[in-house]
């Protein structure tokens, strides 16, 4: 399949989805419609050229492959108009063009292949994707030939009632003989009831030319799914999510109650991890083996090595969690932090920017702030990095099997040495030297026969 050339088409602003941002770039499962469509044909698509119009600037930037052409449509005159604006390379290229919409998130990889192969393997000068639907409203509809081959696909507005109870419908994917497509984006034109450019006019345009348009009937119905407005978007997350937790279970991970678990398409998860209800598990996240994750979670771009437990409640943003470590319940790990090996990060414990060495524990109702916390040290409960003067953030620097008793406030910036201690309530505004025990407000030395 080396020898293709796929356009996807991405110009239309998608006025029934009633929004501010362009239609291809909703999210579902955590990607937009775009990136989906695009990880489809990844692996075979040849060039790709991408139509870009309504909000352009956004699309392109919101792709991060570095393989894929752009050119503008200007004004969104129809599927047909869009997909001319791609003629320069349709003209040059020999071979099938495959066409598909950015607003069809669902499509499996294995169906546009075997599309392809077909189109090939049949010799056919155009090949579509179909599907039965009982509800095939909003769709165009195919008409077939007595041979089976296809004469038209006449959509839902140019219909009249006999074509509409048609039940088999376009799914807006196609492989074209480039020759066939470049001469009929010469030769469209709008006459009919959107007065737009349809592409799929190229069906009866074929046909009038004898040329052969097959259709390629799909078994699961839901891959066709083209999503207009914002309850087929619903719709389409439902089925996504579905596949995506069915995979994760077959790769042996246990999800308690899949209906209530959302796991976005681009997450990790070993083998052996055990999911609760209500989990979250968004951009790019990662999750070792043997963990488990408890309700009510949300993990974004966290990693988590293997034998991680979280209790229920936490939140992990931007941070990763060693190997046997317990976090939560209550927890809120916010962006920068790295929590080590064999640590507890307990109940309503808030880290920011916090390096956590192996073995530490910050178990109960503390702020840890742009720190570092030495192995195997303790941090009190209610103890707080007091990390902001009001204009500035400072860093707390702590030692190894440092005992940081509860209730302490640590002024920032404060370094306090290895195996040093700071008594229950005190205020620590200047650096603790190695072993040193600190009492009071302001702290200072303890000394026996002071205290
Ligand atoms: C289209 C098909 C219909 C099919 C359905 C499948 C046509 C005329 N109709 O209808 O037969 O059943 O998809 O989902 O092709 N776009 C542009 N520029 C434009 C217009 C559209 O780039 O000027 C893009 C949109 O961004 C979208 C895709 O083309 O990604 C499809 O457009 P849409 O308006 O959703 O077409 P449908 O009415 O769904
Ligand atoms: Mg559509």
């Amino acid at each position: 399949m080396s020898d293709l050339l796929t356009v996807i088409l991405a110009a239309g602003k998608g006025t029934r989805m009633k929004s501010d941002l362009t239609k291809v770039l909703h999210p579902v499962a955590g990607q937009t419609m775009l990136s989906h469509v695009i990880k489809t044909v990844d692996e075979f698509a040849g060039e790709i050229v991408c139509v870009v119009g309504h909000q352009a600037k956004k699309v392109k930037e919101s792709i991060t492959a570095d393989n894929i052409h752009f050119v503008e449509q200007q004004e969104q005159l129809g599927t047909g108009h869009a997909v001319k604006q791609a003629e320069k390379y349709i003209e040059k290229h020999k071979g099938p063009v495959l066409i598909l919409y950015g607003d069809t998130p669902l499509l499996r990889s294995e169906t546009v292949s075997q599309l392809v192969e077909r189109h090939q393997n049949l010799e056919a000068d155009l090949t579509v994707l179909t599907a039965i639907l009982t509800n095939p409203t909003g769709y165009g509809r195919i008409v077939r030939k007595e041979n089976e081959y296809v004469e038209a696909v006449i959509e839902e507005d140019d219909a009249e009632q006999s074509i509409k109870e048609i039940k088999e419908i376009n799914s807006g994917v196609y492989c074209i003989d480039s020759q066939l497509l470049y001469e009929f984006l010469q030769n469209m034109d709008t006459d009919n009831a959107q007065q737009e450019y349809y592409l799929t006019d190229i069906i009866a345009y074929a046909d009038a030319k004898d040329l052969i348009s097959c259709p390629m009937l799909i078994n699961d119905q839901t891959e066709i799914v083209g999503i207009n407005d914002r309850a087929t978007l619903a719709k389409a997350e439902k089925i996504l999510r579905e596949r995506i937790n069915l995979k994760h279970m077959k790769n042996g991970v246990t999800i308690i109650d899949p209906a209530t678990t959302y796991i976005d398409a681009d997450i990790e998860i070993g083998k052996d991890t055990v999911i609760y209800p209500f989990v979250y598990l968004e951009n790019a996240t990662q999750i070792g083996e043997n963990c488990i994750i408890g309700p009510h979670s949300r993990l974004q771009e966290a990693r988590l090595a293997d034998d991680v437990e979280l209790l229920e409640h936490s939140i992990i943003r931007k941070s990763s969690i060693g190997t046997n470590t317990i976090v939560g319940p209550f927890a809120y790990l916010r962006p920068g932090c790295n929590i080590g090996e064999n640590c507890k990060v307990g109940d309503f414990v808030e880290l920011k920017k916090a390096q956590v060495g192996n073995g530490a524990k910050v178990p109960h109702l503390s702020y840890v702030g742009d720190a570092e916390i030495g192995e195997n040290t303790n941090i009190g409960a209610g103890t707080i990095f007091a990390n902001y003067d009001g204009v500035n953030k400072h860093r707390t620097s702590i030692g190894n099997n440092v005992f940081i008793g509860s209730n302490t406030v640590l002024v920032a910036p404060v370094k306090i040495g290895l195996e040093a201690k700071t008594g229950a309530g005190s205020v620590v505004t200047k650096d603790v030297s190695p072993g040193e025990t600190v009492v009071g407000v302001p702290a200072h030395k303890y000394s026996k026969e002071k205290n």
